[in-house]
């Protein structure tokens, strides 16, 4: 088993909610060093403090960064590892749900997840993992699997980043490189993150048709234990629900075929 603990990992939107739960979870088992990557100053400077009282100095460094930019990310990881000398976990968690604001939302999200797990796969786990193996672990959601009637684009992102993880999880060319990379798909969890929805009519599509009955708002500590444990022990290109508070479980992705429904000729 892939153990966490003397290994150096990297999380975006590590200054805040689920991904400063997945940074304590790391540190609480044993690694050595977390690069926070996030776009907000103030929330990853307020981070470094809490990391620094509960686990001491020299534990996290923060980087600011923007995931939807190629450039800034890439430089990123370059820091992260010219600081820790080592790599060899990287969680691309960073995201935002804001429907309104389309293009942003995909650029975080699913550019961002892609500019990580790429740059991840193709440079620096290979580059500098400690041990055999590297590991990612992307945040998809709840919500790509169930329609997320009231918020289709957020949906459609964190569908991407699924899509995404389970190509490269089967992919030869990537199991030749020993590089194992799963998705976690949290149902709600309190964290704050503010939602923006197309527009008003969607907050009734939300009353009517998104989830029934609606999922129990989980805390990021729970949300921090499952992604450590997929991390340690999720099998290349699987996908892992989080729902309820209660340990993640694991779901297998198929499609059936309709009967009668062939177009023809
Ligand atoms: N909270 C939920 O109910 C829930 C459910 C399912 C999935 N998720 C996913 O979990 C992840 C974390 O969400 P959360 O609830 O902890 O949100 P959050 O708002 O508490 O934290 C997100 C963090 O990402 C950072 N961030 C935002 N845009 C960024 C960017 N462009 N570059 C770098 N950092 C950026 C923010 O500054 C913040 O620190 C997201 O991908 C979200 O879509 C959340």
């Amino acid at each position: 088993m892939f153990n966490v603990a003397e290994k150096v990992a990297l999380v975006t939107g590590g200054a805040h909610g689920i991904g400063l739960a997945i940074v304590r979870e790391l540190l609480h088992n044993g690694v050595k060093g977390v690069a926070i990557l996030d776009v907000n100053e103030a929330l990853g400077q307020e981070a470094l403090q809490q990391i620094r009282n509960e686990f001491g100095d020299g534990k996290a460094r923060f980087l600011r960064v923007d995931v939807s930019s190629r450039q800034e990310f890439g430089e990123a990881f370059r820091k992260a590892v010219d600081i820790f000398k080592q790599l060899d976990i990287v969680v691309n968690n960073a995201g935002i749900l804001n429907d309104l604001d389309w293009e942003k939302e995909i650029g975080v999200n699913l550019i961002g997840t892609t500019n990580g797990t790429i740059f991840a796969f193709e440079d620096y786990l290979p580059s500098y993992r400690s041990g055999e193996e590297g590991v990612i672990l992307n945040i998809s959601s709840y919500s790509a699997l169930h329609c997320h009637a009231s918020a289709p684009v957020y949906a459609a992102t964190k569908g991407g980043v699924i899509t995404l993880t389970r190509c490269l999880g089967r992919s030869v060319h990537y199991k030749q490189k020993n590089i194992r990379v799963m998705a976690l798909c949290p149902a709600s969890v309190s964290t704050g993150i503010s939602s923006t929805l197309i527009s008003p009519s969607y907050v009734e599509i939300q009353k009517n048709h998104d989830f029934n009955p609606r999922p129990i708002p989980q805390s990021p500590e729970v949300l921090g234990k499952a992604a450590v444990q997929i991390i340690q022990e999720g099998e290349n290109g699987s996908v892992w629900i989080a729902e309820d508070n209660k340990p993640a479980y694991e779901i297998e992705i198929s499609f059936t075929r309709k009967e009668k429904k062939n177009l023809v000729l």
